[in-house]
C-alpha cells in the first residue's frame, strides 16, 4: 500500500498538525460554522486517539517509558470527557464553544508531550524495536474503516476508562 508518511509515528504528527490548525480555523468562527468546524474536530481527535489506543499505545508498553505512556492515556481520558459533550446534541450554544476552546488548549499540551524531544512517546518508539512501517498500514485500514463509520452514522462510544483497562489486561 502506497502511503503519503514515512510510518505510523510521522503519520500521528501530521494528525497533530491538522488538528492543531482546525482549532484554529474553530476559535476564529461563529455561530452555525464553529459548531460544525467544532464538530469536525472533536471527530478527529477521536479518531486519532482511537488509532493511538488501538495501534500505538499497546506496543509501546513495556518497550519505553511506563510512567510516559500512562501519562498519554490518562490526558487522553480526560479529552474524551469533553469530547462527549462537545459531541452531544444537548451541548447549548454558549457552553459549545468553551468547550471546544479547552479541548484545543488540551490537546496543544497533549501534542506537545507525545512529540517531546527524545521523552516524548514518539521518540521513545522511534528507539524501540517496533515496525512503525507495519503499524502504519494497520492503522491506515483502520482510519479507512472509522471514517466511512463517520461518513453514515457516529463513532462508535469510548471506552472512557481506557488506562485502567488497559493496565488490568
Ligand atoms: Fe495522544
Ligand atoms: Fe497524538
Amino acid at each position: 500500500m502506497a502511503h503519503t508518511y514515512k510510518d505510523a509515528v510521522a503519520k500521528l504528527e501530521a494528525d497533530h498538525d491538522r488538528i492543531e490548525s482546525l482549532f484554529e480555523k474553530v476559535d476564529k468562527a461563529s455561530g452555525a460554522d464553529k459548531r460544525r468546524l467544532g464538530i469536525h474536530a472533536a471527530n478527529l481527535v477521536k479518531i486519532h486517539m482511537t488509532l493511538e489506543e488501538e495501534f500505538f499505545y499497546p506496543a509501546l508498553r513495556g518497550k519505553g517509558d511506563d510512567d510516559k505512556i500512562t501519562e498519554g492515556l490518562v490526558e487522553h481520558d480526560a479529552g474524551k470527557f469533553l469530547i462527549n459533550d462537545i459531541l452531544s446534541a444537548d451541548t447549548d450554544d454558549d457552553s459549545f464553544g468553551p468547550k471546544v476552546q479547552v479541548l484545543g488548549e488540551q490537546m496543544e499540551h497533549h501534542h506537545k508531550e507525545e512529540e517531546q524531544d527524545g521523552k516524548g512517546v514518539f521518540d521513545q518508539a522511534r528507539r524501540a524495536d517496533i515496525d512503525l512501517v507495519a503499524m502504519l498500514d494497520a492503522m491506515t485500514k483502520r482510519e479507512d474503516e472509522l471514517r466511512a463509520q463517520l461518513a453514515k452514522d457516529d463513532l462508535p462510544d469510548w471506552d472512557m476508562n481506557f488506562v485502567d483497562a488497559a493496565q488490568s489486561t
